[in-house]
């Protein structure tokens, strides 16, 4: 089983991420970053997700805020809280620490071979990178959704996780870590939309019914702002990366990270020339998803834990 850290922005997707997270790999542990939501607020839903969940793990809060750029929510997308849309149980569970960074430092110092798997903006991995960069030596990769080959989602051509804290994407990029990329272009290949809802709904359990309603309420939003009702399940596909590399294709490009265009910072640039015309890699960009096999495994995952938590 792959060990895995997880530092999200609960949000809908994420919480999806943590339950595959759980159920195909070992979750070593969780931290948080100001992202979809404020802090407070990602790191209760994480915790809210490991209880209804059963998930034992540890939850430790980090970066309330980008290195450089100020804060950035996204309440048109998850609600002011990021879990708008369930009913949920009062919160059981607290946080283990409030010193993610140092968590992820003396974790990975402790056991070579972990993964990790960002799944909001790079603030933690990017400050316990600049801490400690031994670091990106002893992990077996990071697995981070964020980013696109192609159309952004917060700009025309910057995705969220990367747009709210581009110098953070910025380090991690340059850290030499072996990375593996989920951007949108791959994520857009894997919808949530109101037949996976359904599907979520007919799975018994808490659990199941949680993320249902979470997604019905992501997809409100997505309609409300004049969209289809659909929109790419982002955080697990960088989960699936490591669990299932065969459901993931990736080719190894050339990423970096646009920091000072007016329109264009956020931006990740993927350099898709051919052959030497390329400048040297140091990403695996996940360009093709297998979204019937995703989905399947996204259920199975969740099937088995919805009755786990209180
Ligand atoms: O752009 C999508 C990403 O931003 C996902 O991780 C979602 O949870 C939000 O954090
Ligand atoms: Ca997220």
């Amino acid at each position: 089983m792959k060990r895995i850290i997880v530092d999200c922005d609960p949000g809908h997707d994420d919480a999806v991420a943590l339950v595959v997270a759980a159920h195909f790999g070992d979750l070593v542990g969780v931290t948080t970053v100001g992202g979809n939501a404020p802090l407070l607020d990602v790191t209760n839903n994480a915790l809210l997700t490991c209880q209804i969940f059963g998930l034992d793990v540890e939850v430790h809060s980090g970066a309330e805020r980008p290195l450089v750029a100020p804060p950035r929510n996204a309440p048109e997308v998850h609600g002011v809280t990021g879990f708008k849309g369930p009913a949920l149980p009062d919160l059981e569970r607290s946080v283990a620490s409030t010193e993610a960074v140092n968590y992820l430092i003396e974790t990975i110092r402790g056991e070579e071979g972990l993964w990790l798997a960002p799944t909001g903006p790079l603030t933690n991995i990017a400050m316990a990178f600049r801490q400690a960069p031994d670091l990106v030596n002893r992990v077996a990769g990071v697995s981070f959704m964020g980013g696109s080959a192609s159309v952004g989602n917060h700009s025309a051509v910057a995705e969220f996780n990367i747009l709210v804290d581009p110098e953070a994407a910025s380090i991690v990029l340059g850290s030499g870590a072996p990375l593996y990329m989920a951007g949108l272009d791959l994520t857009h290949q894997f919808l949530v939309d109101d037949s996976l809802v359904s599907d979520l709904r007919a799975i018994s359990g808490p659990g199941a019914l949680v993320l249902a309603d979470l997604a019905a309420s992501y997809l409100d939003q997505v309609e409300l702002r004049g969209g289809e009702r659909n929109g790419g399940l982002h955080d697990p596909c960088a989960i699936l990366a490591i669990t299932h590399p065969n459901v993931i294709e990736h080719t190894e490009r050339h990423v970096d990270v646009e920091l000072d265009g007016s329109l264009t910072r956020g931006m990740t640039v993927v350099d898709q020339r051919r052959g030497s015309q390329g400048a040297d890699p140091n990403v695996f960009h996940g360009h093709t998803i297998d979204h019937h096999q995703a989905r399947a495994l996204v259920l199975e995952a969740v099937a088995a834990r919805s009755h786990s938590g209180s």
